[in-house]
């Protein structure tokens, strides 16, 4: 590994959802020139990278995860050029730049699968993508049983009687990674945005790329993106050769371009697959985002995932959160513990207290910030945003909604757009008077970055002076060891320079030895001698 090579590895990477970031136009969906506009903020926060969701030209039916052209930026969002103004502006501050590849699927706009569409049974323009004969009585039955994530099933029958396979929507059919033009074309598009300029690629359903052979059926009712048993759309051994073969492209440039894969699958051992060293440099550690809010849980987490990476030698990455799930303050605020699955929100879930859900998130953040690795962020959550439950059913827009017949309210209540300043909707999110895609609570005056920016107490002020002293003391890179825990529910390491403690019990806990002076809590005030209720408190030497 060369210093130019290491960047990836401990960096703390903020992820921008681009409809829901900053709305330069007015059109209540926010766009390119609006995320250049925050630039500023972002290298302020103190991050190293933003990875943005897709920007790319499509109908929107699963918020740009469905995509018509890969090489061009859908006019909701901008032009080609605010993408590179984006990227410039960026690189000028010192932040690197990650966009979202999807190659699962593409829109049924697309170019190709309108071209399937309008070709007979058995053409090879079908074979881009998975066209099968039904089965039962004129094959009206689909041809296996398998379940579309977002509800129902993965395969829908087009005019001629045959069927096509969308592990998601309809209106996402998935490719055929067995096709050669389909790699081809996925270098292509990669190399396009390489050249641009861009470092990094977040590759979207990276373990559901490559089906079993046959497609055989699965007894596995729901979409599930998590599962223990083997599941033959998921996490199958062909996908590592694609990302073989990507790995030699993004060497291929200098300064040190990288991907990370998104991939729901079961356990740090597969997970570790992703990331040889021939393979992707990150993958998010959902397992992480799925600990329920208890020591235990969380140590064995670390633990398994800090030996699974250095099998490969690559690092872990941390997350909490996402478009795709449950914000963590609302997430954390139950009774029950839970923690984060894909899907979003069922009906009738409530927060039963929020306030201590905040304190839970703010303690996870700050033990997350404590961890060797690499970490991402989403949108918000440096500003303690609580998932939005509440919205209208009118108003709700993710597929998952609609195709569960809003049994899952889905992912809209994590894509609120963000609050930056002001007394009322919008604030600040567009210009004075426009309507936000989504409507924000008005309750949200108290949690926007201008109210947040001055007081040192705030989530976002947490999060600022975290990554300043991660930095500073080199958090990201070295070795982790378990220190003695005071009690149960309490977790306690040391890193470099740090000694990192939570407390994920209901009480406070009188600590018996002395770790340093404390540098940062995630409670209301440093004490010296007790580490309060569902707080963490880094430490350092003294
Ligand atoms: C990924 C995305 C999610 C999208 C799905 C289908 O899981 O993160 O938002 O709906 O892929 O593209």
């Amino acid at each position: 590994m060369t210093m130019a090579q290491a960047w990836a590895r401990h960096a703390v990477i903020y992820q921008v959802y681009p409809r829901s970031f900053a709305d330069s136009d007015g059109d209540g969906i926010g766009d390119l020139p609006g995320v250049v506009s925050r630039l500023d903020y972002l290298a302020d926060l103190g991050v190293d990278a933003v990875w943005l969701s897709p920007f790319f030209t499509s109908p929107m039916v699963d918020a740009g995860y469905d995509v018509a052209d890969y090489r061009d930026v859908d006019p909701l969002f901008g032009t080609l050029a605010d993408a590179d103004r984006l990227l410039a502006g960026a690189h000028r501050r010192g932040l690197r730049v990650i966009i979202d590849l999807v190659p699962n699927h593409t829109s049924d706009r697309h170019p190709w699968f309108v071209e399937a569409l309008a070709a007979p049974p058995g053409d090879p323009a079908r074979e881009r993508y998975l066209f099968r004969d039904g089965t039962g009585p004129d094959g009206g039955e689909p041809p296996n049983d398998w379940p579309s994530v977002f509800g129902g099933p993965a395969w829908t029958r087009v005019a001629d009687g045959q069927w096509y396979l969308h592990l998601f929507a309809p209106e996402q059919p998935d490719l055929n990674w067995e096709h050669p033009q389909v790699r081809a074309e996925f270098v292509d598009v990669i190399r396009f945005w390489l050249d641009r300029g861009v470092d990094g690629l977040r590759i979207d359903v990276a373990h559901g790329m490559v089906k079993a052979p046959g497609l055989p059926g699965t007894a596995v009712a729901s979409g599930e993106l998590l599962d223990d048993l083997p599941i033959p759309y998921w996490d199958q051994d062909g996908v590592h050769e694609i990302f073989r073969e990507w790995r030699k492209i993004l060497d291929g440039y200098a300064p040190e371009r990288i991907a990370v894969a998104e991939a729901w699958v079961s356990g740090p051992e597969r997970l570790a697959r992703y990331v040889r060293p021939d393979e992707l440099h990150q993958a998010f550690n959902f397992d992480f985002l799925r600990t329920a809010w208890a020591a235990d849980a969380y140590r064995a987490v670390i633990d398994s995932s800090l030996a699974a990476v250095e099998t490969v030698g690559a690092p872990s990455t941390w997350v909490l959160a996402s478009h795709d799930v449950v914000r963590p303050a609302t997430r954390l605020a139950r009774a029950e513990r839970t923690g984060g699955a894909p899907g979003g929100a069922a009906r009738g879930e409530r927060p039963v207290d929020p306030a201590m859900g905040l304190a839970r998130a703010r303690a996870a953040a700050l033990l997350m910030l404590a961890l060797p690795g690499s970490a991402y962020l989403y949108q918000g959550e440096e500003l303690g945003l609580p998932e939005v439950l509440d919205l209208p059913d009118a108003v709700r827009q993710d597929p998952q909604f609609r195709h569960t017949g809003g049994q899952m309210l889905g992912r809209d209540g994590c894509r609120v757009p963000l609050p930056w300043s002001g007394a009322a909707p919008p604030f600040g999110f567009g210009p004075p008077g426009s309507t936000p895609w989504l409507p924000q609570p008005a309750g949200w005056a108290a949690l926007t970055v201008a109210a947040q920016r001055g007081d040192p107490h705030s989530t976002l002020s947490l999060y600022r002076d975290a990554l300043r002293l991660r930095r500073e003391l080199g958090l990201g890179l070295g070795p982790l060891r378990w220190l003695d825990q005071p009690a149960g529910g309490v977790l306690a390491f040391a890193r470099p320079g740090l000694v990192c403690t939570t407390n994920c019990g209901p009480r406070p806990v009188p600590l018996r030895r002395r770790y340093g002076v404390p540098v940062l809590t995630s409670g209301p005030a440093p004490v010296p001698a007790v580490l309060p209720a569902d707080t963490t408190v880094w430490w350092a030497a003294d």
